[in-house]
């Protein structure tokens, strides 16, 4: 049998669920809209962008997307935001990151109003989400990972998880989902990072391993006890000569190496990245049911 975590299966789940929400909402007629915002050329933030604009329409939720200059000024992307804010057709606000360097992010991740807050990025989200209030939205990214753990049947209470990496967006929610007290949660995390001495002993204690670094390839199988999970949230981009385009994505787990070992694992492509757009999708119904309730 394989020990591969089907992120893509389990997204179709979760879609047709969601789908059912949205359709739902239209028999009260209610139209669950979505606004992405962004700004630049970024080519990823484009090709995120597009594939978020898809799974909205293929669901049935209204999505509009607001493309800005990279020379926008930070106050002509708050007056944006704003509007989107007072527009009661518009339930759910995703400002794609990364923003050009000279717009401050928290500005403006903290001027999405916490209601329309579907990336769980505002202050507020992420307050609540630390003090174990369900009321608030959840980064899409690490609720993914956790909703592929649970519809995977990976057991959390009382694990040994070492999520890797300390970003806003995956890592440090990540660590405050798992370490509620909680039915699915309830487990022991070690967070490391760039300054952890020695990152290969907390690993291979680990009963989970959740690599979101941005190293490519960073687990090694020297890392990985056998019979853990391994979950990868790893993009990055590394030289491929043998490529068209003399590029290709890989993880932060060296896959070939580490599946033989791992107990259960997420491919990549097709673990972690399906889920990340299944949790706005749900994020965003939720946010139109709770507007229109
Ligand atoms: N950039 C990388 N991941 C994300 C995400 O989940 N939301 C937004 N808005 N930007 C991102």
């Amino acid at each position: 049998m394989t020990n591969l975590i089907d992120g893509r299966a389990v997204a179709e789940q979760i879609h047709a669920e969601t789908a059912q929400r949205i359709a739902a909402l239209k028999g009260r007629g209610v139209q669950a809209g979505l606004a992405f915002v962004r700004v630049g050329e970024d080519p990823a933030s484009r090709v995120y962008v597009g594939m978020k604009e898809k799974t909205s329409d293929r669901l049935g939720l209204k999505s509009t997307t607001t493309v800005l200059p990279t020379a926008t000024t930070q106050a002509e992307l708050l007056t944006l935001i704003a509007r989107l804010n007072n527009d009661a057709a518009v339930h759910g606000i995703l400002v794609q990151a990364p923003l050009p360097a000279h717009i401050d992010q928290a500005v403006i991740f903290a001027a999405v109003s916490p209601a329309k807050d579907v990336d769980g990025f505002h202050p507020v989200n992420v307050g609540k989400l630390m003090l174990g209030d369900t009321t608030g939205f959840i980064p899409c990214t690490p609720a993914g990972v956790h909703e592929l753990l649970i519809r995977s049947g990976v057991k959390i209470t009382g694990a040994e998880v070492v999520v890797l990496g300390r970003g806003n967006i995956v890592g440090k929610p990540m660590t405050a989902i798992l370490c509620q007290k909680a039915r699915y949660a309830d487990a022991t995390v070690t967070l490391c990072h760039s300054r952890t001495r020695d990152v290969g002993a907390h690993c291979r204690r680990a009963d989970i391993i959740i690599a979101a670094m941005g190293v490519a390839h960073f687990v090694t199988a020297d890392m990985v006890r056998p019979g853990a999970v391994v979950m990868d949230v790893g993009v990055n981009r590394i030289a491929d000569p043998t490529s068209k385009s003399g590029s290709r994505l890989v993880g932060d787990v060296d896959f070939a190496a580490v599946q033989p070992i791992a107990g259960r694992i997420t491919p990549n492509p097709g673990g972690v990245g399906p889920m990340t757009i299944a949790m706005l999708m749900r994020n965003t119904v939720q946010a139109a049911e709770l507007a229109t309730r």
